[in-house]
């Protein structure tokens, strides 16, 4: 059963460890990361973006699908299904559709708005036993065509809605997404340390897991980051071991060309990343 990432991301702030938001794309992609979860004894949240939810034929078919595997593949670590940067529409039907949390990115707006907007899904969240995530300061990079620049956060703003009542909070400190560019100046650790200082126990969410150096991961879980997003990574490595196979002339062989066995070994590579950023993480056998 899908669960709230509340109780997962409080254990994870309190034991100095972060959990993986792990995006998916299809069904290679969420077996891959849960069966990766299960057998680390992990807990693990999957993120699902609005243009992501649009590909995999809507939200619905995505719940039943995770549903589906939780079920038939035994999975008993803690899962929670999660929508990644909603807009208030895509919030809401998420949480019609069954997801266990959500993110709403507010970050855009004015901060007056983002805060009704986010004090009204703080409300909803709560009745229906979901977990919600809130944003402070664009993060950068290019999500889903969208394309911002890598802010830092207001310690104030944040501090502001995190006392709404959200149950994990993004912030801006230099993070983009996607692959980070060779001029990138690094986290701002100085930012993140005022937030954590002004939010206390409020899980802090890393985006842009992508391309962070191990140090700067293991900093940031340091200073209060419980959650850290990745995403690109794992397309990667994905796009890289489906390139080996083809090159090596695999899909020419006997039945290379079934989709079980094409798309194999893109799944075992993001099986191995996946396991390797829970490692770094620190959440293995924290299920
Ligand atoms: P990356 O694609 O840079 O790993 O970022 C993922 C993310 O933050 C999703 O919200």
């Amino acid at each position: 059963m899908l669960v709230s990432a509340k109780e997962m991301l409080q254990k994870a702030k309190a034991g100095h460890y972060a959990v993986g938001q792990f995006n998916i794309n299809n069904l290679e992609w969420t077996k891959a990361i849960l069966l990766t979860a299960q057998e680390n004894n992990s807990p693990v949240i999957l993120g699902v973006s609005e243009g992501a939810g649009k590909y995999m034929a809507g939200y619905k078919t995505v719940v039943g699908m995770v549903n589906g595997m939780l079920e038939e593949l035994n999975i008993t670590v803690p899962v929670a299904l999660h929508l990644d940067h909603g807009s208030y529409d895509g919030c809401m039907k998420c949480i019609e559709a069954g997801f266990s949390s959500i993110m709403f990115d507010g970050s855009h707006y004015p901060i007056e708005e983002n805060v009704a907007k986010t004090k009204e899904l703080v409300q909803i969240c709560a009745e229906k036993g979901l977990s919600l995530e809130a944003e402070v300061g664009a993060i950068g990079g290019e999500e889903d065509g969208v394309i911002g620049k890598g802010e830092c956060a207001d310690p104030n703003e944040c501090k502001a809605i995190a006392d709404l009542g959200v149950d994990m909070l993004a912030a801006g400190i230099g993070n983009i997404h996607g692959k980070y560019p060779a001029n990138w100046e690094g986290l701002s650790f100085e930012t993140l340390d005022a937030i954590q200082q002004l939010t206390g126990e409020m899980p802090l969410v890393l985006h842009g897991g992508t391309g962070i150096p191990d140090d700067m991961i293991k900093k940031a879980i340091d200073l209060g980051v419980a959650k850290i997003n990745v995403n690109t990574e794992c397309q990667l490595v994905f796009a890289e071991a489906t390139r080996e196979y083809i090159e090596a002339g695999k899909d020419l062989q006997g039945k290379g060309f079934d989709p079980r066995k094409l798309l194999a070994p893109g799944a075992e590579a993001i099986k191995a990343k996946v396991k390797e950023k829970m490692e770094l993480f620190g959440s293995v056998n924290k299920a």
